[in-house]
This record gives C-alpha cells, structure tokens and sequence, in this order.
C-alpha cells in the first residue's frame, strides 16, 4: 500500500517585515541579512492570528484543494512549538473550526520543528499499518518564530503553517517505505523556556548541531535504503531535489554544502541551484515557520521548479532542536506540480501588506500580552483570534 501527500495547504499572517529595512534600522548592512542570511522578508502575525487560526486556514486549504470533506478524516495531530495551552491541543480548536468529525484521533505533537515530521510518520505508519481503513489524516506544522527584538535570531523570525493530507491516495508525493533516518542527540541549542514568549538560542552552535544531525540522519538513511535508490557517481545525485529544514535560506546552502562534502563532492556549491534553489523561493519571503519550514520549502520546489518533477524522487531533511533529525524520500506524483501551482501560493505571498520598523515592534509588544487579550470582534469570518474571556480562548470562525 502506498501512503503519501494528498493535498497541501498553506496558511500565512497578511502582513510582513523587510529585512533590509530591518537590518537599517538594527545598525547592520542590508547585505547581512538579504545575503547574508538569504531572507528577504518575514512574517509577523498581528493580534488577531495565532497557532490556531493559521492551522485552521492551512487545513481548509488542504481539504479544499483535495476536495476531501471533513467526514473524510480520521486523525488530526498539529505538530507546533508555540502551543496556546499547556493542556488542550491546538488540534482541538482546529477540529472544531473546520467542523470534523467527533470519531477522528486529535492531538498534538512537539519535538521543537521536527515536531510535524514525527505526526508526519505517525500517519504513514498509519496508512501503512491498515488502521486508517480508508480515512485520512490531517496533519498540521503551525508555529510562530520570535526573538527578542535586537537579538541575532530576530532576522530568522517569521510565522505560517503547513497542512497536509495523508492517505493511501497520494496525489502529491509518495514517501517511501521504510526508507528513513534519524539522529536524536540531548543538545541545547535552541529553545523557549515556558516563562518566555522568545526563544533562547545558542546561535552559531544550533548551526553546528543541525550539520551534526544531518550526517547522521544521511548515513543512517543510506543503511536503511541499502542500495536503493540506485544510481551512479555520488549518492545525493540520485535525488532530483534536496529539501532541507529551512531556519533561513542560508543553512540550506550551508547544508547542502556539507551532504555534498559527505558524498566526496570537491566542488560542493555546484548543485547547490539545481538541487535545492526552487525550494527557497517561498521561504526567502517568509522567513523561518519552525515545524513547517520544510514543507514550505517542499511545497515551493513542487510550485516553482521548471523541471518536470513527475516519478523523480525528492529527498528530505527535517531538524529539531534540542534535537531529533530525520532524512527521508519521497516520489512526485504525474500533476503534482500543476496542482500545488494551482493553490496560487506566490499571490498569497504578494497580497501581505508590509509593516514599517516601529509598527512591527509595536506589534510585537503587543504579543507579549495576546494570551490575556480582552475579546474584541475581528472584522470578517476568516478564521480569527477575537481574545480570551473567562480563561478560554476566542475564535470567530
Ligand atoms: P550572526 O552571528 O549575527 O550572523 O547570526 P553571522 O555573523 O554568522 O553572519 C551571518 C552570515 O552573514 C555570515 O555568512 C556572514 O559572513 C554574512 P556565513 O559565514 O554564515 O556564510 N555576512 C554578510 N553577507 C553579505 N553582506 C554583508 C554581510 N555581513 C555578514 N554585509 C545566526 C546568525 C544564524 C547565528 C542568528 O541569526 C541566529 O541565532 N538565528 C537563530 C538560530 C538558527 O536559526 N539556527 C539554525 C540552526 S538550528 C535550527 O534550524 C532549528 C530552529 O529552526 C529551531 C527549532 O528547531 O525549533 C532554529
């Protein structure tokens, strides 16, 4: 039985920061950042959106474009790192925005951003056990990235979710079976201590321990897939595309770099635009979405590569600090890249409105108090975050 992508959907906040216009107001040369770093704009919710409502967004746009109605799903888990409760899930608000059904397995999973890429393979192991009997899992990445404003992380922020259909009817991608790797090691690079809203972070270290966990999620992917795929001269040629966890453009060029160097390559840059540049296109304007940065970056190949994809396989890195990695395999689909181009996502993008220097940092004053916000109406139905009264949170659906 094959297990895999049915839909995608993609959720981001309507407004955005430029980072040349972030890296002047900081004192730092525009080339830091848009170079530098290779983003060029980030996401920045204001006080309306949160975890939930991006979930709810990505979600409707992956059952919609799959034309999948909501009694057709069985298990709904939202991998997030900036949950909105210590006890109930984001995945029960989400459940309830979209209407599924009450027989569907809801929750929530976390291991910083590899938390989506472990409901990811909870549900291929799903499918491939029998147990989805036909149903189909719903699994969401949503996050909000924050630094403190002045810090090295604060040009890495960005916010957005990622939602995918998981069935035994893959329209998208087929992931392989079987063939995957993972590096866990207790390591404190990045993390976000439950008395702040910010993220801690041991920058050029968390850099290192992503390389780390990248040799050894490769190597144990190479034994896991023995002498498939097969193929001739280095092992990375084998894939059409390499899709790594993208916490900034760079780190994919510095990824792609050292699995290059790990195969023999001696001119490890070479691949790097044919292997891996259309999968930074959309996250070069989003900025780092923590648990979905990969699938964004997944979907962006699907979307702007001029290749036909179609039967070729595609070759994922996931990480999450603290840290768990996995490198895993997936093959297009005939009309996957027809169908994601579809979804318009380089127009979602467009629409964003920017926000000026002292806007972004009033808003992100503003988000230190979200969570006790008084309720207020948002305007229109579109899924929004209206505040918390008597405790519970608010959603106009
Ligand atoms: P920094 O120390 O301020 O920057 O912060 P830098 O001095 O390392 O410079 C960055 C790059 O810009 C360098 O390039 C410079 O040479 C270049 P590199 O040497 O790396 O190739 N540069 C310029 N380029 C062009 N024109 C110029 C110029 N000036 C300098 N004028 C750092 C960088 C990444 C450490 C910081 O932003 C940070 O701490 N970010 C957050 C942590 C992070 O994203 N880590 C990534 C790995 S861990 C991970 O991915 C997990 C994560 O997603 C969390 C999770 O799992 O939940 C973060």
């Amino acid at each position: 039985m094959q297990a895999g992508l049915e839909g995608i959907g993609i959720a981001v906040p309507t407004t955005y920061v430029e980072l040349s216009e972030l890296a002047v107001a900081r004192g730092v040369a525009p080339g830091k950042y848009v170079e530098g770093l290779g983003v060029t704009r980030m996401c920045v919710p204001l006080e309306d959106e949160d975890t939930v409502t991006l979930a709810a967004r990505a979600a409707r746009m992956a059952l919609q474009s799959a034309g999948c109605p909501p009694e057709q799903v069985g298990m709904l888990v939202v991998g997030t790192e900036t949950a909105v409760d210590h006890s109930k899930p984001v995945a029960s608000y989400v459940q309830g925005l979209l209407g599924l059904p009450t027989n569907c397995r809801v929750f929530e999973t976390k291991h910083a951003c590899y938390g989506g890429t472990a409901a990811l393979q909870m549900a291929l192991d799903w499918v491939h056990a029998g147990s989805a009997k036909g149903r189909k899992a719903l699994i969401v990445c949503s996050d909000i990235a924050r630094y403190g404003i002045g810090t090295p992380g604060e040009p890495t922020q960005g916010a957005g979710a990622v939602a995918m259909l998981v069935s035994d009817q893959p329209r998208l991608v087929v992931f392989e079976k079987g063939k995957t790797g993972v590096y866990s090691k207790d390591v404190m690079d990045f993390w976000r201590p439950l008395y702040s809203k910010d993220a801690l972070v041991d920058g050029h270290y968390s850099v290192q321990c992503y390389l780390d966990a990248l040799a050894g999620a490769y190597r144990a992917y190479q034994e896991a897939a023995g002498e498939e795929p097969a193929g001739e001269g280095l092992y990375s040629d084998r894939f059409a595309a390499l899709v790594y966890h993208v916490p900034y453009g760079k780190m994919s060029r510095k990824a792609h770099r050292h699995l290059r160097t790990l195969d023999g390559d001696t001119d490890p840059d070479a691949s790097f635009d044919r292997l891996v540049g259309s999968s930074l296109v959309l996250p070069s304007q989003v900025g780092n979405i923590y648990t979905g940065s990969m699938y964004m970056a997944l979907a962006s190949l699907l979307s702007t590569s001029r290749e036909d994809l179609t039967g070729r396989r595609v070759g994922l890195f996931s990480y999450g600090s603290g840290s768990c990695a996995e490198f895993f395999s997936g093959v297009v689909r005939p009309e996957a890249q027809a169908r994601v181009r579809s979804l318009g996502l380089e127009g979602l993008l467009e629409r964003r409105r920017k926000l000026s220097i002292p806007e972004y940092e009033e808003v992100m004053r503003a988000r230190e108090r979200i969570d006790e916000k008084p309720v207020r109406d948002a305007p229109g139905t579109d899924f929004r975050y209206q505040g918390t009264r008597d405790h519970k949170r608010v959603y106009a659906s």
